[in-house]
């Protein structure tokens, strides 16, 4: 006996309602089983997670926190899935704002050689200051950075570290995405406060992807699963995060159907 399913989906409208009941579900899910799943049986020493914010060991102890899985990712190939193949161009861009003897500020690691690209450009007629608030990456960054004594590598928050040094560049690569909106807000004001007149300030990171953009649907389902506080990048201009806007002049683009920005905000004279 054949068994017929007659599946009635309704309206788009109900189709688009569906999904985002379906994405919520998933974000409930993942609070509540996600972390545990993913926690090691025993935890690292505590050493790993002394002083680290708790939307970090929340949300990104396995992506960030933990030694055990950051030793397996910290590697190109991870951040080029991550970016469907799009970290070349995205760091490209970043590396073209460079000069040799720039003061540069990096206020977060990031996986694979980025970092020592960076120190390398600035050569050691500069400076490369490279901050981050958890301790392994904090490992991982001098390691990668020993061999550029013109680079610093500092625990710090990225809301509140003060170097005291006038860069010339300041570069967010994919924070902004992974921080609560109240940090987001502090973030882009701190760093912004940082940038001296003709300084600037580049915000590398997620966007939101134009209709006809097919990776929408699997972003909205990673957002929706691991990633709470990257939606309100697909909501909000970066520069509606800056409490002084007017006193830089903006320039934005899109890339990959709008899935990721680069923004530069150089200060005014
Ligand atoms: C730059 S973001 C994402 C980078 C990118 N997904 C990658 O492949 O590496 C990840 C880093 O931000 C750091 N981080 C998170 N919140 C921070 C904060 N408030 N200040 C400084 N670093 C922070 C984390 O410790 C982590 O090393």
């Amino acid at each position: 006996m054949g068994c017929f399913l007659r599946i009635d989906w309704g309206t788009a409208m109900d189709i688009k309602v569906k999904v985002n009941t379906l994405l919520e579900l998933l974000r409930t899910e993942q609070r509540s089983t996600f972390p545990q799943a993913l926690q090691f049986k025993e935890r690292a020493p505590n050493r790993w997670y002394d002083g680290v914010p708790e939307y970090l060991v929340d949300i990104y102890d396995w992506a960030y926190v933990n030694p055990k899985w950051v030793a397996w990712l910290d590697q190109n190939m991870v951040v080029r899935v991550l970016l469907f193949g799009n970290d070349a161009r995205l760091m490209r861009i970043y590396l073209d704002e460079i000069q040799p003897g720039m003061k540069v500020w990096q206020v977060a690691h990031v996986y694979g050689d980025l970092v020592q690209r960076v120190a390398a450009r600035v050569g050691p007629l500069g400076r490369f200051h490279l901050t981050d608030i958890t301790p392994i990456q904090i490992e991982h960054g001098c390691n990668k950075l020993a061999a550029f004594p013109w680079a610093r590598v500092i625990r710090a928050n990225a809301a509140t570290y003060d170097s005291g040094a006038d860069y010339d560049l300041i570069c967010s690569f994919f924070l902004l995405h992974e921080v609560p909106e109240e940090k987001k807000y502090q973030i882009v004001d701190h760093l912004l406060e940082c940038v001296p007149p003709g300084g600037k300030a580049l915000f590398i990171d997620y966007h939101r992807p134009a209709w006809w953009q097919p990776v929408r649907w699997i972003l909205k389902g990673v957002n929706a699963w691991l990633e709470p506080f990257a939606d309100a990048l697909w909501q909000h201009e970066i520069q509606d995060y800056a409490s002084c806007p007017k006193a830089f002049t903006w320039c934005k683009r899109t890339f990959f159907g709008g899935t990721y920005q680069v923004v530069r905000a150089v200060r005014n004279s």
